[in-house]
């Protein structure tokens, strides 16, 4: 029986190009998505995975959204959070909204939803959680306290539940992308982008969503079963950790 792989925000960008690496790689794939239901129905349309909305904010319609994938495709074994928003702005500007968002959708969220997947691995004896950091939670980026702080915490949430799936054969990490050619890099204004990114970049170019696609499937193999709580940074020589 092919394994199971939900991974959240998987219908655009760096999402939907892991979701389709799994599904070559001969997962039974499910995405979720929250709001763009138009991109959402031509991604399941193009490649034949089913989409499913919910937002990872909310631990209910978590609770809901999982048990939906799980009542079609089975039992998840493999669990990619990987939605995530920026909130950019300088700290000074920064409302407790702007925080907040942020707060939710890229941490609250991974509470959420290994919480409603966890139990079940331990209980089959294996499980994969895998979470979309980024080199801005690594080293830190003007404008972004908020994102920052998510995607940091996210490395501190991973090493801890690491550490309590270890004996069920459940593995826990991070993959950390730099700037990948996305909507949300393509949403810095072009000359910060010229200007601050890109020379900072020794490869010299973008990533593309497929490289991280690659790095997801890997830890999510039989293979990669002695690697926990670690953080695999794939950002074109940007930060090196
Ligand atoms: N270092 C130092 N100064 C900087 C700076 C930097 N990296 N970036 C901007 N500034 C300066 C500007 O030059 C400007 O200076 P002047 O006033 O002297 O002209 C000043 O800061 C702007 O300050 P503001 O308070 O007006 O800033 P703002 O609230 O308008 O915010 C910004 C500007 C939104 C932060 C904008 O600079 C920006 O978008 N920066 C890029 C942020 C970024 O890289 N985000 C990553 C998005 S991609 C992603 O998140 C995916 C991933 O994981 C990698």
């Amino acid at each position: 029986m092919a394994r199971v792989a939900l991974v959240t925000g998987g219908s655009r960008g760096i999402g939907a190009a892991i979701s389709v690496a799994l599904k070559e790689a001969g997962y039974q794939v499910a995405a979720n998505y929250a709001g763009n239901d138009q991109a959402a129905n031509e991604f399941s349309k193009q490649t034949g995975i089913p989409v499913f909305k919910f937002s990872v904010a909310e631990f209910d319609a978590c609770k809901e959204g999982v048990a939906k994938v799980e009542a079609e495709l089975g039992p998840i074994d493999v669990l990619v959070n990987n939605a995530g928003i920026t909130r950019d702005t300088s700290f000074s500007k920064m409302t407790p909204e702007q925080w907040r968002e942020v707060m939710a959708t890229n941490l609250d969220s991974l509470f959420f939803m290994s919480k409603c997947v966890f139990d079940g691995m331990k209980k089959r004896g294996f499980g994969r959680i895998i979470t979309i950091g980024s080199v801005n939670g690594q080293k830190g980026q003007f404008g972004q306290t908020n994102y920052a702080a998510a995607k940091a915490g996210a490395a501190g949430f991973t090493k801890s539940l690491a550490q309590e799936g270890a004996r069920s054969n459940i593995t826990v990490n991070v993959v950390a992308p730099g700037y990948i050619g996305t909507d949300m890099v393509k949403a810095v204004p072009q000359e910060v982008l010229n200007a601050k990114v890109l020379p900072q970049i020794p490869v010299g170019r973008l990533g593309e969503p497929e490289e991280i696609g690659r790095c997801v499937v890997f830890l999510a193999s039989d293979d990669a079963g002695f690697i926990t709580g670690s953080t695999l940074t794939a950002n074109g020589g940007q930060y090196m950790t």
